[in-house]
């Protein structure tokens, strides 16, 4: 179809042109109506004589009509097409809308959030929202661009997986094939990423999926959310955050080219002296706390390799043993804090890096044990009993073929993306976030199976609210 996007309309002047798209708005005034035409491109203004359009606001239209300059007086600058508007000579509804539920004209922050997502694919119609995920969109084109470039290859890893230990509860599926058995899905690909080393892959990443069932914050999405994956062989910690540094570096260069990032290069401050400094692992660094354009991007550095387990312990279960990972199980400690291993755990560093911006935690990433022994001896001191280390035996006999020293790191896609838009809660750059009632937009998701569902499953509900 021969289509003009609004924003080309300025490349057509004194052409006759089809238009598609959305009535965004229509003002009359008398014979002459005015028309602004939405599309992905944006607005462009149409002008009616005939006094016989009638149209409704996000009704789907197609005009064909005459580009034409507007006079001097009438230009709009604030749209892109604002020096032309198209005369209709022809005009068609393809489908009507009925009134939509709240305004959409508008930032949107002050629409109860519940609606909002029940008609979140109306939300998206908002232009903060819009350009948000058009924004995400150019940020993991950018990140596979540049490390492919880099010698990185994206390799998929299972959705449909076991346990992945990342502090949170998993979402387990139930499996047909092997009743009464479950799958879980990944927290993160951390050990297919390891895994992958051993293999020899040498540079991994992914975009990917992780899934946790932990309680929802403004920065923490419930469900599922994105990270970048990440993984190196044959490098020391300071290559991982130098490679990390460079690109987020140059990705805010030309994504965001009206931010500025505070100081580069980005402190790397260790756990001690954050705690001490500014109470807090993820300290804020910005100057200006009100400049939407600062970024202050920092590292945090040598934490302790445990904290003191809890309760909520998921790694364990049973919350009895003394020690916990403070990043995950597979952490390689400091190379001189090996002998505290055996007589004071909790003084051990970690190889373990955060990457922090403007005061959230936007990545966390280590070095990893790559000796059998070593890994055994972490999973005795967060307690471990011998069936439970069965559950990683696919990692500690991958560790008996020749692994090769290796890091990673894994931003958050989610997490950046509202630090450096400056935004309220990671919801506002998804797609189809789910609500913090665990309620995804749009689909009334979680809901009942079939009875001949669960039958087939082998699984009886006990009680149901
Ligand atoms: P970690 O658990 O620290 O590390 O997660 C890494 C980053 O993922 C993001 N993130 C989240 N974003 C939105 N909603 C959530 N619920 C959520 N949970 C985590 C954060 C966080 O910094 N496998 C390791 C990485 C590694 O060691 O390489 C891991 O997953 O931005």
């Amino acid at each position: 179809m021969d289509r003009c996007l609004a924003a080309d309309t300025i490349k057509n002047i004194d052409t006759e042109v089809t238009l598609l798209g959305w009535v965004d708005t229509i003002r009359s005034h008398g014979k002459i109506a005015f028309i602004d035409l939405r599309d992905r491109s944006g607005l462009v203004q149409c002008v009616d004589t005939s006094g016989k359009i009638s149209a409704g606001n996000e009704d789907v239209i197609k005009i064909t009509g005459l580009v034409k300059k507007r006079p001097e007086k009438m230009i709009n600058l604030k749209i892109p097409s604002g020096t032309v508007e198209v005369s209709i000579k022809s005009f068609e509804i393809l489908t009507k809308s009925k009134e939509l539920p709240f305004a959409i004209d508008c930032d949107g922050y002050d629409i109860n959030e519940e609606i909002r997502m029940k008609y979140r694919y109306l939300d998206i119609r908002r232009l903060r929202i819009t350009r948000n995920l058009k924004i995400r969109s150019q940020v993991t084109t950018f990140i596979r661009n540049f490390l492919t470039k880099r010698d990185f290859a994206e390799i998929e890893t299972p959705m449909l997986t076991k346990t992945t230990p990342e502090g949170a509860r998993d979402f387990i599926v139930p499996s047909r094939l092997q009743k009464g058995k479950f799958y879980a899905l990944p927290q993160s690909p951390q050990q297919y990423k390891q895994l992958l080393m051993v293999a020899g892959i040498e540079r991994y990443f992914q975009i990917v999926r992780c899934f946790r069932d932990e309680d929802p914050r403004a920065d923490r999405a419930y469900g599922e959310f994105t990270q970048l994956d990440l993984e190196m062989s044959f490098v020391n910690q300071e290559d991982i955050m130098r490679l990390t540094e460079e690109m987020f570096t140059k990705l805010v260069a030309e994504i965001f080219p009206e931010k500025h990032i505070l100081i580069s290069p980005w402190p790397r401050l260790s756990h001690k002296e954050v705690m001490e400094k500014y109470k807090t692992d993820k300290p804020d660094l910005r100057k200006n706390k009100t400049d939407k354009n600062e970024l202050a991007f920092s590292w945090t550095i040598d934490f302790p390799l445990f904290t003191e387990q809890s309760k909520e312990d998921f790694y364990h279960g049973s919350g009895k043993a003394k020690f916990a990972p403070s990043h995950h199980m597979f952490a390689a400690p400091h190379p001189d804090d090996i002998p505290l291993l055996s007589s004071d755990p909790m003084k051990v560093r970690g190889l373990q890096h955060d990457l922090v911006l403007n005061g959230y935690e936007v990545g966390g990433g280590s070095m990893r044990i790559h000796e059998k022994e070593l890994q055994e001896k972490i999973f005795d001191l967060i307690g471990f009993t011998d069936k439970q280390k069965m559950q990683f035996e696919h990692i500690l006999t991958a560790f008996t073929f020749g692994v090769p020293p290796h890091g990673g790191i894994a931003p958050g896609i989610d997490r950046f993306l509202m630090a450096a838009l400056g935004e309220p809660s990671v919801r506002e750059v998804m797609a189809f976030p789910t609500s913090s009632s665990g309620q995804t937009a749009v689909m009334d998701a979680p809901s009942n199976v079939t009875e001949e569902q669960l039958k087939e499953l082998e699984i009886k509900i006990v009680s149901a609210k």
